[in-house]
């Protein structure tokens, strides 16, 4: 492979389709367990409204330039994070560290994906566990104890994370439109058809208002600082960056299309989803008396005893977590992206190969997050230094590449496209024109590092 050269994918034509799958694409990978898992826990334990505006702000501020810089970074290498990086530095005349962004990329897309695949496991098993009525009727007991008790086997964690793990690598492994793009064009709708319907059901408990109340009205009493940490943080989770990813997807996009404003709908269909993913949990959890602010357990305790209590609880519990898992998959796909696309160009195997190694290796290391619930529940390899006390060996990959190297990357990304790069990059790549420009390059190059930097440094302090 030629290092130099740029845009391999642009001359080889292997390409996405059009602007519309690139953007399913995208919204795939965003669209994840963070919309759906995540956020809902989040905006319950910070109080609702408040933070939901916060929440926005950090989109705008922070999501939305570092995601068209990372997408343009990606384009104009037109090659693995990686290798588009090692270019980039040499067409863009820069210095040679900012590489450290490529291998960043991959190395966290790797290990996010060793234990997202254990959660997406843990979907995968919901949808089982629904659909066999063991829900109905069942106490907080009975159903906390599903939980604790497939936490606590190794066995069904293993079986779990395989069978995620194998889906996804059959997915990638057949290449970006045969494989990629035909999946996610079955399921993105499929997604959105599962939403609308969960929404729906949502609205017939009766306390559809009073969910819209705690997700919109605002109460700043309610916010904390550590609040806006979150919401900073998790607006950079959502949207995939930071990690290579998005520059991955940005490699396969077509000359002509519009990253700017490509990238907006991306970013409005991501919170979109998640809005509308609270509005299908909290009416739920409103109608059962449950608590809103029930932490990382909503919807794997929380929720399934309100499906429990509802007229159609197991036909819509067994569809909110098919729901679950096809947002796991499509953002799965994606992480693995990175490191698939640099095994192909730079150790020259097959497309189909490289998915199988890149994914055996990401499978190999998530069986320390799957022990990390049982066998290893107690072994805490850094437990020495105070501030890693108590921490299993998922807590610390968790804590490592969405604490350090998520928001790092960002913010590197941000800082070379907007202070590295040359002009005539952004201006071929970004779309803008005019005052546009000027306001998208001020926010990039200022607000943008400023806005990670506080959260990066609160995080680590
Ligand atoms: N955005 C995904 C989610 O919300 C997670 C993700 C992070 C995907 C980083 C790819 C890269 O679940």
């Amino acid at each position: 492979m030629s290092q130099t050269t740029t845009k391999a994918h642009q001359q080889a034509g292997n390409l996405w389709s059009s602007r519309m799958a690139f953007i399913l694409a995208a919204v795939g990978s965003a669209v994840g367990l963070g919309n759906i898992w995540k956020f809902p826990y989040i905006t319950g334990e910070n109080g609702g409204g408040a933070f939901v505006l916060v929440y926005l702000a950090c989109i705008a501020i922070v999501g939305i330039p570092v995601l068209i810089a990372e997408v343009m970074i990606g384009r104009r290498g037109g090659q693995s994070p990686v290798a588009s990086m090692h270019s980039l530095t040499q067409t863009e005349g820069t210095r040679k560290g900012w590489r450290l962004i490529g291998w960043n990329g991959m190395i966290a897309s790797f290990l996010v994906l060793s234990f997202y695949s254990v959660i997406g496991g843990w979907a995968l098993s919901y949808v089982g566990k629904a659909a066999s009525g063991m829900f109905i009727g069942a106490d907080a007991d009975a159903i906390g104890g599903a939980f604790g008790g497939m936490l606590a086997s190794t066995g069904d964690l293993l079986l779990w994370h395989s069978v995620f793990m194998a889906i996804v690598i059959l997915i990638v492994g057949r290449g970006i439109r045969s494989g990629m793009e035909k999946a996610i064009n079955t399921l993105m709708p499929l997604l959105f058809v599962l939403l609308f319907i969960m929404v729906g059901y949502a609205m017939t408990t009766g306390h559809f208002g009073e969910a819209v109340s705690f997700m919109f009205s605002p109460d700043f009493s309610k916010l904390t600082t550590e609040g806006v940490l979150t919401a900073l943080g998790h607006a950079a989770f959502t949207l995939s960056i930071g990690i290579g990813v998005m520059m991955a997807y940005g490699s396969y996009l077509p000359q002509k299309v519009n990253i700017a404003r490509t990238a907006m709908s991306i970013a409005l269909m991501d919170t979109g989803v998640a809005l509308l993913a609270g509005l299908a949990i909290f009416p739920l959890v409103f109608a059962n008396g449950l608590e809103p602010g029930a932490g990382p357990g909503l919807i794997f305790v929380t929720l399934p005893l309100a499906f429990g209590q509802m007229t159609g609880g197991l036909i819509f519990g067994t569809l909110f977590f098919a729901l679950l898992l096809v947002a796991a998959i499509t953002s799965a796909i994606s992480m693995l992206e990175p490191v698939v696309e640099w095994l192909e160009e730079h150790k020259g195997i097959s497309r189909a190969k490289s998915a199988l190694v890149g994914g055996l290796a990401i499978w190999l290391v998530g069986i320390g997050t799957v022990l990390s619930f049982n066998a290893w529940a107690d072994f805490h390899p850094l437990g020495g230094i105070a501030f890693f006390e108590g921490k299993t060996v998922f807590d610390l990959l968790d804590f490592l590449v969405s604490n350090l190297m998520m928001p790092l990357g960002g913010l590197a990304i941000a800082l070379f496209a907007g202070w590295a790069m040359k002009r005539q990059g952004l201006d071929d790549e970004i779309g803008l024109k005019g005052g546009m420009y000027s306001a998208f390059m001020f926010v990039l190059r200022y607000l943008t590092p400023a806005g990670i930097a506080v959260v990066f440094l609160y995080n680590l302090l």
